[in-house]
């Protein structure tokens, strides 16, 4: 199955197309990664498939079609994403954070049927202990009892992601996830993208840290302006001329 497909979808703003019809596919299982230079259309293609953003084109998600330009529909189809920059309750400790992604006494989890049957304390027994292990599980603990407004850049970044950990994605879209971790914490989110696929999960992966995407990455997709410059696999991505091109001065990393 395929966790999301995305089929020549395109975005503008006024008179700039910041996406001229992007195609890709993200099974289920698997872990793209989604590069490009600066400004060619990234984030725009996460905001695209969120709803967040009016586009056009065509968006399946876990093979059910998907209305555009409606937040919240990909949300009720198992898509959870975190954001470019961090965005993280100032007022709210690590747990509260993580807490308000759960999927609370909504649809069929666990902790729904523990709501109905023992109340609101139970499921908010149930919560804590969930955000509390996925606190540890990407390595924020630190985080779990200070406030959003005194966590570090990375701390944030960790905190939004057990945030969308505890929502049981199928399909999640990272974007540049990797950015403000120190060495261990980008160790740490490897192994944790690495053991969301094999559950089964389906991971876009943006990111511009090189060597991230190609240990990680079953395939990774090239954008250049809004369109895609080339797909494959990583080793052989980064022998393509024209990605050579687009990162003159960024291949020392891992590309070579
Ligand atoms: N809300 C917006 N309004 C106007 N233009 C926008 C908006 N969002 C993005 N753009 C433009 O669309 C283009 C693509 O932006 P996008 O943020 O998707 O790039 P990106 O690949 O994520 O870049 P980066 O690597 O810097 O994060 C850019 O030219 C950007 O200025
Ligand atoms: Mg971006």
């Amino acid at each position: 199955m395929n966790a999301l497909e995305v089929r020549d979808v395109r975005v503008h703003f006024g008179g700039v197309y910041a996406l001229k019809g992007v195609s890709l596919t993200v099974p289920s299982g698997m872990c793209v990664g989604l590069t490009g230079p600066n400004g060619s259309g990234k984030s725009t293609l996460v905001n695209a498939v969120t709803g967040v953003v009016d586009a056009e084109g065509a968006v399946s998600v876990r093979d059910r079609p998907l209305q555009l330009c409606r937040p919240g529909r990909a949300a009720r189809l198992g898509v959870r994403r975190t954001y470019q920059t961090p965005r993280v309750h100032p007022k709210l400790t690590g747990i509260e954070n993580v807490c308000t992604g759960h999927r609370l006494a909504t649809g069929r989890s666990a902790t729904a049927a523990l709501f109905r049957r023992f109340g609101a304390g139970a499921a908010e027994r149930v919560r804590q202990r969930d955000a509390a292990a996925a606190l540890d599980r990407v390595g924020g603990s630190a985080a779990a009892g200070i406030t959003g407004s005194v966590m570090t850049y990375g701390q944030r970044r960790l905190v939004e992601l057990a945030r969308v950990l505890v929502a049981e994605p199928r399909v999640l879209l990272l974007d540049e996830p990797s950015a403000g971790l120190n060495d261990a914490e980008v160790t740490a989110l490897r192994s944790l993208i690495a053991d969301l696929a094999a559950e089964g999960v389906g991971v876009l992966l943006i990111d511009h840290r090189i060597s991230l995407l190609n240990e990680v990455c079953d395939r990774l997709v090239v954008l250049e302006e809004g369109l895609k410059l080339h797909e494959g696999e990583p080793a052989d991505v980064w022998r393509h001329d024209r990605v050579r091109a687009a990162y003159i001065g960024e291949l020392d990393d891992a590309g070579n």
